[in-house]
């Protein structure tokens, strides 16, 4: 069965203190859900946050990783380091990497294979831009996208795979795809993978939506059939905002 889950990207917001703060806020609010819960704080507070979480069921994961394990590489970070302050879950392929960082296709592809090769679970994201979508090619990008990425993967791989459907447009923007367009998306999405590995991986995947999730339109988009949660930006830096959030479950 997929499950359900509510994951919070911190992207570039909140040091050390800040941190601490959003940390006890959400151990205040944090009651028994109906989802897996997730935060993304930025790399230098992952140790602190997976520490104050250690007996919460929040787990911390990670906004991105390199590829290699160690080497010269200044700047980045391997997944045995994160493997080593606890984080066994990382964002791989935001469209802000793809878009400012120029991480290609090709690039996740070996980002995806080093993090299944430490254990660890990936949330892989991806989705159009809006001229795309204007363009009516909205699925066929990210079709591409999903393909290059991820279809030489084996079937049991998939059992550590998390699809995160982001259209650009609705990133950071308020402007949140309607329930129809992600649920839309969504079977689309797994019909996809259902044509390339057929129905165990197709069925038992969990796809998130992101792009301007709030507390007022998550029950809506997690109603429909094809979207099993959401990854979320600006609503998650509030602890009350993001928990009526995992509480749209
Ligand atoms: P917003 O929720 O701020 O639109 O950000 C979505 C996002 O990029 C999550 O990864």
């Amino acid at each position: 069965m997929r499950r359900n889950i509510v994951a919070g990207n911190w992207k570039m917001n909140n040091d050390l203190s800040q941190t601490e703060a959003l940390i006890t806020e959400l151990k205040k609010q944090n009651q028994t859900s109906n989802c897996e819960i997730m935060i993304a704080p930025t790399h230098t507070n992952l140790w602190h946050a997976f520490e104050a979480l250690r007996l919460s069921d929040i787990e911390v994961i990670a906004q991105n990783m390199h590829y290699e394990d160690n080497g010269a590489f200044t700047g980045e970070i391997s997944a045995p380091m994160l493997n080593s302050v606890g984080v066994t879950t990382v964002i791989l392929g935001h469209s802000e990497r793809r878009a400012y960082f120029k991480e290609t296709d090709a690039v996740l592809a070996k980002k995806v294979d080093a993090a299944l090769r430490h254990n660890m679970r990936v949330i892989f994201c991806f989705g159009e831009e809006l001229d795309d979508r204007k363009a009516g090619r909205q699925e066929s990008v990210v079709k591409d996208q999903i393909s290059n990425g991820l279809f030489h993967l084996t079937e049991q791989a998939w059992n550590n795979i998390v699809l995160a459907y982001e259209p650009v447009w609705a990133i950071g923007t308020g402007e949140t795809a309607s329930p129809e367009q992600a649920q839309e998306m969504h079977q689309f999405i797994r019909q996809v993978l259902t044509e390339q590995y057929g129905n165990r991986v197709g069925d038992a995947t969990s796809i998130l939506y992101g792009g301007s999730v709030k507390p007022s339109n998550a029950a809506e988009l997690f109603a429909k059939n094809d979207v099993d949660g959401g990854l979320i930006g600006g609503a998650s830096l509030k602890a009350e905002d993001f928990f009526a959030i995992v509480n749209a479950f």
